[in-house]
């Protein structure tokens, strides 16, 4: 009698997972499309905060000098001031880029201009050649209006008081919607992102990228509908190799474009394009543009 009943409950439940299976294969979806993607070379070279090796990070400067080194997309980071205004800088505080000390949202925007953006970038920790430059803090939207034409990943580094809205405006306000990916760490910045501006693309979150990972292991990756278009991954985490090829293949049978971060060994860039990512985003947009034209 227990014996027969096990065995109805093994049968149930495996009609049950062929049947789930079947069911999630058919009405998965493949990631959406953006104009974004369009007409991006393979790799992409994506100057990492603007190419932080070689000038200031997230600065006006940086981003016009990488433009017109010839790179394909900007990567640049979001916050707020305490007046509510949307400043690219990476830390949560000025010090570590600035002359300045404190969070950035114990600043008003008037209060963040006057620091120095320059004041710390070196070489070699003896000469400083950006300080007294005028090189300052930018605003979200001063990028934006100096850029018109250029691709951008902007990742959102604050996740409250939530700025999702007022980055979907900024870009609208810009007519850039067609020119940028939203990327973050943080996954309820990212599900807020898609539900207030459907029409600018999205990269997966650290969760959506972990279950990828998990699936194509598995082998079950045409199970998954990715609401993500992009996605932005380190080519190892810990002892984890994440930009393997199988990987990749995986996003892009979902459709799904890669962009790995942030490499600047040319050896690790040519066995990134080995392996088919889309994207390398670098400190050092030179070193791979160089790569490229060899
Ligand atoms: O796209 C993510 C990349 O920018 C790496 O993170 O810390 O440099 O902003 P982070
Ligand atoms: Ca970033």
């Amino acid at each position: 009698m227990i014996k027969k009943a096990i065995l109805l409950g093994v049968v149930s439940t495996s009609i049950l997972a062929i049947g789930g299976y079947w069911v999630l294969k058919a009405t998965a979806k493949s990631a959406p499309h953006y104009p974004v993607y369009d007409d991006l070379p393979t790799p992409a070279v994506i100057a990492h905060r603007g190419g932080r090796g070689l000038w200031p990070e997230n600065t006006l400067y940086a981003f016009q000098k990488a433009v017109k080194l010839g790179v394909d997309m900007l990567e640049l980071d979001i916050r707020q001031t305490k007046d509510g205004q949307l400043v690219v800088l990476h830390d949560e505080y000025v010090d570590r880029t600035t002359n300045g000390e404190g969070p950035i949202n114990s600043f008003t925007l008037a209060e963040a201009k006057k620091l120095d953006a320059g004041f710390n970038w070196t070489k070699d920790n003896k000469s400083f050649p950006f300080r007294g430059k005028d090189i300052v803090i930018p605003t979200f939207q001063e990028v934006l209006e100096n850029f018109p034409a250029q691709k951008m990943i902007v990742e959102i580094k604050q996740a409250q008081p939530a700025i999702e809205r007022a980055v979907c405006q900024a870009i609208q306000a810009a007519k850039k919607e067609d020119h940028i990916i939203i990327g973050s760490f943080y996954p309820e910045v990212l599900k807020r992102f898609r539900q207030v501006c459907p029409e600018i693309a999205t990269s997966a979150s650290p969760n959506e990228v972990k279950l990828l990972f998990a699936a194509e292991r598995l082998g079950l990756t045409d199970l998954l509908s990715p609401a993500a278009s992009a996605l932005q991954i380190p080519k190892q985490d810990g002892k984890i190799e994440v930009a393997t090829p199988s990987f990749i293949r995986a996003a892009h049978d979902r459709m799904l474009q890669v962009q790995v971060w942030t490499i600047n060994d040319p050896d690790m860039m040519l066995s990134l394009i080995a392996n088919g990512a889309d994207g390398i985003i670098t400190d050092y947009p030179d070193r791979l543009l160089n790569l490229m034209r060899k």
